[in-house]
């Protein structure tokens, strides 16, 4: 199956309509993508794997691409990693990490199996790599099962697994649905990466906090301990939480004695439009950096609509600070180069950036007459405004989500453009708004306010 899909790739990825194919920003060579996974540095570069489905512009049975880069710059594709072709994963190998033991690539993800009677099975398995390439399956999966969850979780939303070292033991946070509708991360335990047991309910959310809480991850910053998850259905406030599904730092300790993580502060991670499912690694120079999904669920897919023959994209890779109870984000360096500087006025072709010392108000649009987006700051925040685009994008939320915003006290903004996304940095990463933007026209950008 993955010749199958290698062989299909290298065949069809000339077909595709780059129209609106992001350049700077990382996307597949073909077809559909969705999360982040097994991000990771090895062997002095880092590894994207991501949630793939070659055959189509749509969500299907999910394979793991494989990609990798240096310096998030130049990315180079790799072999299709993971194809769901065994029977502990042949509906789908689903979301899920990587770890480095003795110079070997690991990799842990859920094996999603639909049953005949449609009941559904979301199993642990796990694959290594020496070559850093090519992975074998290993023959003890599945290594974990719903059958270790406590009867208080669904068994059949029981997924996403996270690893990390901790005093010589590996665990793995892992998304489990509680029976009550509640969100919760679940925390694994393992000597070898073979066998694992269930550890703990490491954190269950409140009511509010949505449903499931899909793909966890679990860091530490400067003391300060942080769970990331994508819950599903978040209840909105006014201004925050505004997509169906969004997604949170949660800040707080851990106790490990009872393994159980306190928590002491929620923030919705970014507050533009499409921006989900993060995955963080670690790096050489103790550097947290996330990458996340550039889409949202439920929502319309433009390339998919216009029949290019592919889907979705990552966003901007980010480095992590801590900052108070809350994440600051900043764009490495040499992404920050690789975008050239704009001025007001200017045709936007392909990839700009724009640095904006803020006092007043100040209100963007990019586009033409009839078919643009505005951005900027206006009465106390920073917005995007997707009303105006032609190529509409809509959702499965009740309420309008043309615009979104985050209320700040903004004295910078950093602005990177791409040919189909938005991403802004207000006060150097203190907040960070990320759109998929698709117009049609010629991208002028002028300041109207
Ligand atoms: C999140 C998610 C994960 C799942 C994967 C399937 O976007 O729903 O929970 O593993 O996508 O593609």
């Amino acid at each position: 199956m993955i010749d199958d899909a290698n062989h299909y790739i290298s065949e069809k990825k000339n077909s595709i309509n780059q129209t609106f194919k992001p350049s700077a920003h990382f996307s597949a060579p073909i077809g559909w993508i969705n999360d982040p996974n097994g991000f990771i540095f090895f062997r002095g570069e880092y590894h994207l794997f991501y949630q793939f489905y070659p055959y189509g512009s749509f969500w299907g049975p999910m394979h793991w691409g494989h990609a990798k880069t240096k310096d998030f710059v130049e990315w180079e594709h790799l072999p299709v990693a993971l194809a769901p072709d065994m029977p502990y994963d042949k509906d789908g190998c689903f979301s899920g990490s990587a770890i480095v033991k003795d110079d070997t690539l690991w990799l842990m993800y859920t094996g999603n199996v639909v049953n005949n009677d449609g009941t559904v099975e979301q199993i642990q398995n796990m694959a290594y790599s020496k070559d850093g390439i090519h992975f074998e399956k290993i023959q003890e999966n599945p290594v974990a099962t719903g059958e270790i969850l406590p009867a208080e979780l669904v068994a059949a939303d029981f997924r996403d697994p996270k690893l990390f070292e901790k005093d010589g033991r590996y665990y793995a946070v892992v998304a489990a649905k509680h029976k009550d509708e509640i969100g919760t991360v679940v925390l694994l335990g393992s000597d070898d990466l073979i066998k694992w047991n269930f550890e703990s309910i490491f954190l269950k959310g409140q009511s509010h906090q949505g449903f499931m809480w899909e793909c966890p991850d679990f860091f530490e910053l400067d003391g300060q301990a942080y769970i990331t998850v994508s819950p599903m259905r978040y209840e909105r406030t006014e201004e925050d939480f505004i997509n169906l599904n969004s997604t949170i730092a949660i800040a707080g300790q851990v106790d490990w004695d009872k393994k159980i993580f306190v928590q002491t502060a929620v923030s919705e991670i970014d507050h533009g439009h499409d921006f989900y499912a993060p995955q963080s690694l670690l790096d050489d120079k103790e550097q947290r950096i996330i990458i996340a999904w550039m889409h949202n669920w439920g929502r319309t897919v433009v390339p998919h609509e216009l029949e290019h023959g592919w889907a979705c994209n990552m966003t901007l890779p980010r480095i992590l600070h801590k900052d108070g109870q809350k994440l600051r984000q900043e764009v490495p360096e040499a992404v920050v180069a690789s975008f050239p500087e704009l001025q007001v006025g200017d045709e936007v072709d392909c990839i700009g950036r724009l640095e904006l010392d803020i006092q007043n108000d100040a209100v963007f649009r990019l586009g033409d007459e009839s078919d643009y987006i505005e951005f900027g700051y206006q009465a106390g925040s920073v917005f995007i405004d997707r009303s105006q685009q032609k190529l509409t994008i809509t959702g499965e939320e009740e309420w309008d989500i043309s615009r979104r915003s985050v209320s700040i006290d903004a004295h910078h903004l950093q602005v990177f453009l791409d040919k189909n996304s938005l991403e802004i940095f207000v006060n150097y990463g203190q907040e960070s708004l990320t759109s998929a933007i698709y117009l049609q026209g010629k991208k002028i950008l002028q300041q109207v306010k």
